[in-house]
């Protein structure tokens, strides 16, 4: 295997989240060069504890957090209590954190990293987009930096916050228009990949069975991750977005994907936070967005399962 991918996970966790920083841990592929929080899920005091705490679990103090920012780029914070609890992580008997957020925050955090690294890192959003959307308003001359956005967030199809849109993409979609308009190469994971990217109640099981603290705790956060897709969709099979976004970066063939130019509606009455996604392939409709749309169900949930036991 080449050396490992730099990557910096930008997240607000959220159940799927730390999910996507387990596997993103576990990943040999990948080289996690810190963390970043934002408001989404919940606010960003609770998700940058959650971040925290879910390093106490995995017992990677090591890894550095830096907050980010709190409010979406022009409008006030929705949160989704309902998906994630109020705590943003709800339904598990969590460690008190062990680290600390750095002093700095995540736009001073990114940009010193980005600058530091000798090769140009991926970024990994799987929250709304508001830091990496103001990261490139205030740093353009870091984009050469970057080497690609992989995000979760947006729809080929239909939302799930909205008939329209996305939850990440709804909440700031001026930060995301940003993103999407910045030239740099992205892979949008949104919910045509992540609705197949299913786990349920067998994998509640399987995560107990492991018998280690993190099985244990995991296995309570799909559980309650389940309930509400249960009552909202009726099915316990939940898609785990977030670390659809991580495995697309440590192991691209397991995911299908097919160029589009993709834009984001701000304003629409109707449709405000939607990823408007080009299927005509027009002239002067360059694609600049990777869709990822296939992934099996089955090799998804053991790379999730066996990334969680990898944790003692
Ligand atoms: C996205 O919204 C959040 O609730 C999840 O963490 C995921 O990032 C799915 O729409
Ligand atoms: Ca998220």
């Amino acid at each position: 295997m080449s050396h490992p991918i730099p990557v910096i996970l930008d997240c607000d966790p959220g159940h799927d989240d730390a999910l996507a920083i387990t596997l993103a841990l576990a990943r040999p592929e990948l080289n996690v060069l810190g963390i970043t929080t934002v408001g989404g899920n919940a606010g960003l005091e609770n998700t940058t504890r959650n971040a925290l705490r879910i390093l106490a679990l995995l017992n990677r103090p090591d890894v550095p957090v830096a907050a980010g920012i709190d409010d979406p780029l022009l409008r006030p914070l929705e949160t989704a209590p309902e998906v994630h609890g109020k705590s943003g992580l709800d339904g598990a008997d969590l460690p008190e954190p062990i680290s600390e957020a750095r002093p700095e925050g995540a736009i001073a955090f990114l940009a010193a990293t980005l600058a530091a690294s000798p090769e140009p890192v991926t970024l990994i959003p799987t929250g709304p987009l508001t830091n990496i959307g103001l990261l490139l308003l205030a740093h353009p001359e870091l984009k050469p930096k970057i080497a690609r956005i992989c995000l979760m967030g947006g729809a080929m199809g239909a939302g799930n916050w909205t008939p329209s849109a996305e939850f990440n993409i709804w909440v700031d979609p001026e930060a995301a228009r940003i993103v999407f308009r910045s030239g740099l190469p992205i892979t949008m994971c949104g919910l045509d990949i992540t609705h197949k990217a299913l786990m349920g109640l067998p994998e509640v099981d399987r995560l107990r069975a492991l018998g280690t603290r993190p099985g244990d705790v995991f296995a309570d956060l799909l559980f309650f991750f389940t309930r509400f897709h249960l009552e909202r969709y009726g099915t316990a099979d939940t898609p785990i977005h977030d670390a659809v976004a991580v495995a697309a970066v440590a192991l691209p063939h397991l995911v299908g994907t097919r160029p589009h130019h993709v834009d984001v509606e701000v304003n629409g009455e109707l449709t405000r936070g939607m990823t408007v996604v080009d299927h005509r392939g027009q002239p002067g409709k360059t694609p600049n967005v990777d869709v990822a749309l296939d992934i099996d169900r089955a090799a998804f949930a053991e790379l999730v399962i066996e990334a969680v036991a990898s944790f003692r």
